[in-house]
């Protein structure tokens, strides 16, 4: 398959978010994943140490928090200070003890070196509270909130700069669900208090891949917003636990750019694509499984029953090369787009359908981290165009899938080519024929870093990892360079 590179064609500039991530407060993501000072592995602020190196080793760039459904009936202010108050989650029906609260996230995203990214409670929450969510994080001084949070021990502003309203309140599943002229009221009416605290700040608002929705909170809100939140699962299992194989999975793969393509309509229908960018702040192959709340809220159902089938979450032999070949796709959309798509927040980061998965003993990094890995040490930052001479379309389960994924970019660094390519084959090799278009950089050496196992179904466990990262090396001379795409790989070619 013949594919032309031109590093003189710059597309766009990638915003390292694109490989940002989310965490909730949903089962074992906060309590029992990243914070568990019962853990032997805790710092001395509870925090897994075997968690935050992972996280620091794949340079998580941003952190959205505290949720998801989660934050749609959150108080913020009964989870800081000495005095903290145990709240009845009624999105996932548990306690939260509020021991994890605004001090301890941004503590933990010092100890990442990330940006804190806070979703705010626009279900039963006021433009009040959330403005004065960021008076307490970014006022020096000033009022009764800056003051708050001096007294619990942060003198200094905690200075959040990205913010979004919001969390999915178009869906009748959340907490405090709104019709598109209310939401575009509150988004409004939130969006100037808060900026009113902090005048730079980078807003976001919860939106859909829907014209109609977005259409109203654009009208009435958009001249306050920075940043538009959209959510994707393609493998959505909330209440039957089946999840998709490898076949259904990679067919998903041809879904991953069509609510980009939406909301990039909308925008340029306003005339806010060049200001407005998208923060794709949810997305995974893979749907969460908590039955008996999401959607269909079954009356009278055992708690106990609804608690342990979350548990399914954590079979680690579903999250397979399908996860880490779909993966990179999406990244790879993402790159392709990089000219509107300017964040994008895995979800989530730690246990549930994670690529960090916590046990007593350690941790495991199940394929997707993988990606993660070798996408954040090696893909350039300035995308550049690609051209590939001839697809190769392959039936599956009667859809027509290309097999081949690829997108490349130029690092500012040291100038590299970077080519991300995925072979969605489920056996078959796949033989790359590069023809790179140079600029004046003589390059003489090409590496790929290879994520992959030995079958299409391999995946990682406590003491059992059959996917993994490998690297080989080849000189090149002239412009044509041939790589051997093994089935069902992620594969980061940089040529030097
Ligand atoms: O399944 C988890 C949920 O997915 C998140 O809480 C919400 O934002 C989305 O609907």
């Amino acid at each position: 398959m013949k594919c032309y590179v031109n590093a003189k064609r710059e597309t766009g500039t990638i915003n390292p978010m694109i490989y940002g991530h989310f965490v909730e407060h949903f089962h074992r993501q906060i309590y029992g994943g990243i914070y568990d000072p019962s853990s032997r592995f805790a710092d001395g602020d509870g925090f897994r140490t075997d968690v935050l190196d992972a996280m620091r080793n794949i340079k998580v760039p941003i952190l959205r928090w505290p949720g998801g459904c989660f934050v749609s009936s959150y108080n913020w202010k009964k989870a800081v200070g000495d005095k903290r108050t145990p709240f009845f989650d009624k999105s996932w029906r548990v306690e939260d003890p509020n021991s994890f609260g605004t001090d301890e996230y941004i503590k933990l995203c010092r100890k990442i070196g990330c940006e804190p990214y806070i979703c705010t409670n626009a279900g039963t929450g006021t433009a009040e509270e959330m403005s004065d969510w960021v008076e307490y994080c970014n006022l020096k001084t000033e009022g009764e909130y800056a003051k708050w949070r001096i007294e619990n021990g942060y003198p200094e502003p905690h200075n959040v700069k990205f913010w979004s309203i919001g969390n999915e309140n178009w869906g009748q599943h959340e907490i405090g669900a709104k019709d598109t002229h209310e939401w575009g009221r509150l988004v409004e009416e939130s969006a100037k208090m808060m900026l009113h605290v902090t005048p730079d700040l980078e807003l976001s608002a919860a939106a859909l891949p829907n014209p109609d929705w977005n259409f109203n909170l654009l009208k009435m809100a958009g001249k306050r917003l920075k940043w538009i939140s959209i959510h994707s699962y393609f493998d959505l299992m909330p209440n039957d636990y089946n999840p998709k194989n490898y076949a259904e999975a990679i067919i998903q793969t041809n879904n991953v750019g069509n609510a980009i393509r939406s909301v990039r309509g909308t925008l340029m229908m306003f005339g806010l694509e060049k200001r407005i960018k998208i923060a794709y702040d949810e997305w995974n192959l893979r749907g969460w499984h908590h039955p008996y709340c999401h959607k269909n809220l079954e009356q009278g159902v055992d708690i106990n029953k609804v608690l342990s089938a979350r548990e399914k979450n954590d079979i680690n032999s579903t999250y397979t090369t399908a996860d880490s070949v779909f993966a990179a796709c999406f990244l790879n959309e993402c790159i392709r787009n990089c000219d509107i798509v300017g964040m994008a927040n895995f979800s989530p980061v730690v246990n549930t359908t994670g690529p960090i998965f916590t046990h007593e003993n350690g941790i495991v990094k199940r394929s997707t981290y993988y990606v993660f890995e070798v996408m954040t040490k090696h893909m350039g930052d300035r995308a550049i165009d690609v051209y590939e001479e001839d697809s190769i379309i392959e039936s599956v389960n009667n859809q027509q899938v290309n097999m081949i994924d690829i997108a490349a970019a130029k690092r500012s660094n040291d100038s590299a080519i970077t080519i991300s390519a995925v072979n969605k084959h489920d056996s078959e090799e796949i033989k790359l024929e590069l023809e790179i278009d140079h600029d004046s950089v003589e390059r003489k050496s090409v590496t790929v870093y290879t994520v992959n196992g030995e079958s299409k179904d391999s995946y990682n466990d406590i003491d059992n990892e059959q996917v993994s990262i490998s690297s080989c090396e080849y000189k090149i001379n002239g412009t044509d360079i041939s790589i051997s795409l093994a089935p069902h790989s992620v594969n980061i070619i940089v040529i030097k």
